[in-house]
């Protein structure tokens, strides 16, 4: 059965964008959400905010069935520049260097990653449609999307995109980081990421973010 049906059977838009960190994901996917009149929602916000749950709670991180408590049991909000969970505003601890050294190994666990996605598809449901971007949101999360974006850029090019972010790493430590995090979520066992066999793959390596947005709406026409 499809995910991507309203209440009334009718079908939603649903708007696919995965790729590794950095590849442009999140600005092409906010732009093109405005662009299209959908909401947009960042699923990594969802995994790093389980991953900042279970550091304030003091759960150990190889402890996964805990970790799934923790995801089953958390009040998770990702708004358009706001994350708030359990009550508190997360918005700049799930970016810092602690939640994103040990993200992926939250994201790794399956029965994580099986809360997130059925609240991502009823955070769909909930809107009629809208632009998800992640790692597997073509693959596990909408199979049946409208259109499915793998988005890709040289590794240098990445990390020079991370660094500018995060001001207070060289960029040395965020291209080895950046590196370490890509292997993990490309080789995990549960829904790693891998390009969908029918996702539109662009190399955003020497393109604008304008150039990209342009290419997706007119795959879309
Ligand atoms: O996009 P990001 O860097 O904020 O994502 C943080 C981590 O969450 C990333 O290392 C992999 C994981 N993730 C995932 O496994 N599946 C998703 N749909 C989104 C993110």
């Amino acid at each position: 059965m499809s995910v991507a049906k309203g209440p009334a059977g009718e079908k939603v838009r649903v708007i696919a964008i995965d790729g590794p960190a950095g590849s442009g994901k999140s600005t092409v996917a906010r732009r093109l959400a405005e662009r299209l009149g959908l909401e947009y929602l960042d699923t990594g916000a969802m995994y790093r905010s389980v991953a900042f749950a279970a550091m304030a709670r003091e759960i150990d991180l190889a402890d996964a069935d805990a970790i799934v408590e923790v995801a089953q049991t958390s009040d998770i909000r990702v708004e358009d520049t706001a994350v708030i969970v359990d009550g508190v505003d997360a918005t700049t601890q799930i970016r810092g260097p602690e939640v994103t050294r040990s993200v992926s190994t939250v994201a790794a666990i399956s029965g994580v990653r099986e809360v997130l996605r059925v609240r991502q598809q009823a955070w769909v449901l909930e809107r009629g449609g809208g632009v998800l971007e992640g790692r597997d949101i073509g693959t596990a999360v909408f199979p049946d999307a409208d259109l499915k974006v793998y988005l890709s850029a040289s590794a240098a090019v990445r990390a020079k995109r991370r660094a500018g972010e995060v001001s207070a790493l060289d960029y040395e430590t965020v291209a080895a980081e950046l590196a370490a995090r890509d292997a993990a979520d490309s080789t995990r066992q549960h829904d790693p990421l891998v390009q969908a066999p029918d996702a539109v793959h662009l190399d955003t390596t020497d393109l604008s973010i304008d150039e990209v947005v342009d290419e997706l709406l007119a795959r879309l026409r």
